[in-house]
């Protein structure tokens, strides 16, 4: 099969050009919670991954350096807070390390003690049930015990390494397929 010569081809993966073409990648962005001693603690992801629908579970990746993480993975469970376009100014504020991430936050704390979000557009409640180390990340797994779903709204999205939205109307035209999908969707 021919291939058309458009993309520059790179032999090793230096870690600027592993960024760049992971970021062709795009993602939705989330808020993972838990309340460690009390006290509500998050970071925002876009490693969040659908992994398994019998059981439900989900992955994503911490960094080894996350104080956060290491944090949050004492409580044994964790929450995700899927983020729509409207949290795009709270997840720039979020990043940083060492920002108060609860600050001017609508939240409230889920049946499992997870703290999620009024306004997510998706809220999952996870118990861990595997953490397996790769390279300078983790793979963390989660058994989803609990989940709410808002009404759709435009989500937030990450494409080379920057915040975006989908274009005007995106979502409506795809919320209602043409036919019924012939095998599984996933
Ligand atoms: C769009 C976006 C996606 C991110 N995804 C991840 C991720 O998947 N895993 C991770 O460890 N950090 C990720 N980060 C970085 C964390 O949000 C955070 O800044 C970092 O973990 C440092 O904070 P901590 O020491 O409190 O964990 C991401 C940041 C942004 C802006």
């Amino acid at each position: 099969m021919a291939v058309a010569a458009t993309a520059a081809v790179v032999p090793a993966p230096g870690e600027h050009t592993f960024r760049e073409a992971l970021g062709r990648f795009t993602t939705g962005v989330a808020f993972v919670t838990a309340a460690p001693d009390g006290k509500p603690a998050g970071l925002i992801v876009n490693s969040l991954a659908s992994v398994s629908l019998d059981p439900p579970l989900v992955s994503f990746c911490p960094s080894r350096g996350s104080l956060t993480w290491s944090r949050i993975r004492r409580t044994g469970r964790f929450g995700v807070n899927v983020l729509g376009s409207r949290h795009e100014r709270f997840a720039r504020r979020a990043t940083p390390a060492g920002a108060d991430r609860f600050a001017d936050l609508d939240w409230e704390l889920g049946r499992s003690g997870v703290p999620l979000l009024t306004d997510a557009l998706a809220g999952l409640e996870c118990e861990i049930v595997a953490e397996h180390p790769a390279g300078d990340h983790w793979i963390v797994v989660g058994r989803v015990d609990e989940l709410r779903v808002a009404p759709a709204a435009d989500p937030l999205v990450f494409f080379a390494g920057e915040f975006g939205v989908l274009p005007s109307g995106r979502r409506r035209r795809r919320a209602r397929p043409a036919r019924a999908p012939a095998g599984r969707s996933d």
